[in-house]
């Protein structure tokens, strides 16, 4: 059973009441600052204020972060902002190391052998001349000493070629290898999306997920998500049984929902 304490708060004076070294793992999607609706939040500050203020959270994840956590950063792009991403990742090397950039996949057609294209997930198509549907987003695996082990083979897939597990003394004859870096997890289909996903800017129960495990669900005694939204990271805390679960956000309505959403 997962022990929850979701606060109605400004993040970055509720991570100053924290203990230092006390968390294991974050997994957090900040406001992007590209104009997204929220319902509270204005999510348009000048570039630079905003990535002082990135700065300034990111530094209070860095005093709670044990040196063997896991930050798992989830930022995406718009095509008038493509660097963003990239900005924000530079803001914070002086906090942190960059272990792995993992690439969120929400949509992807395949080339089968014979000939069919195979399309799965979901995207927002752009009407453009110039740009391409934006399938992807960034999972930044932030450490602090790019050390953190990881349990690769949690989330391992089965080799395609079965002569590889003989061939590679590492497989210890299991047909198991490293997934790698591009994770495809489209969103569930919803029907109204007022009721079933009442946010601007989620990500999938499974993105959570995949990161609680790959940090290894028996290393995560405790869990924060800043920006708790609709509580997603909440709800895949409980799933993986997370003994203690830490979230903070601004917007009550977006809490009471993440309260609702963990029963
Ligand atoms: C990208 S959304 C997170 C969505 C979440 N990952 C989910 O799946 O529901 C960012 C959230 O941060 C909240 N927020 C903005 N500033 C905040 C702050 N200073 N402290 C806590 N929450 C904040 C916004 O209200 C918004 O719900």
């Amino acid at each position: 059973m997962t022990i929850f304490h979701l606060n109605l708060e400004d993040c970055v004076r509720g991570m100053a009441r924290l203990l230092a070294g006390s968390i294991d793992l974050v997994v957090t999607s900040p406001p992007y600052n590209l104009g997204v609706r929220y319902s509270k939040f204005s999510d348009r500050a000048d570039r630079a204020g905003y990535l002082r203020w990135c700065k300034t959270w990111a530094a209070k994840v860095a005093r709670l972060l044990k040196v063997d956590g896991s930050f798992f950063l989830n930022v995406g792009a718009s095509p008038a902002n493509p660097m963003f991403p990239h900005e924000l990742v530079l803001e914070l090397r002086d906090l942190f190391v960059l272990q792995n950039t993992i690439h969120w996949i929400k949509s992807i057609s395949i080339e089968e052998k014979n000939d069919e294209i195979v399309s799965r997930g979901h995207f927002k198509p752009i009407n453009s001349r110039r740009f391409l549907n934006d399938c992807h987003e960034y999972l930044f695996h932030l450490t602090a000493e790019g050390k953190t082990p990881l349990d690769r083979l949690a989330l391992g897939v089965p080799y395609q070629d079965k002569t590889n597990i003989a061939r590679w003394s590492h497989t210890r004859g299991r047909d198991r290898r490293c997934r790698g870096n591009t994770w495809f997890i489209p969103y569930e289909t919803i029907q109204r999306r007022e009721k079933e996903r009442p946010h601007p800017a989620t990500f999938p129960v499974e993105l959570a997920e995949w990161c609680i495990k790959l940090h290894g669900v028996s290393r995560v005694h405790t869990m924060l998500d800043p920006f708790l939204g609709i509580g997603n990271s909440a709800v895949a805390a409980q799933n993986c049984g997370v003994p203690k679960f830490i979230g903070f956000e601004i917007d009550e309505s977006y809490l009471a929902e993440a309260k609702r959403r963990i029963g």
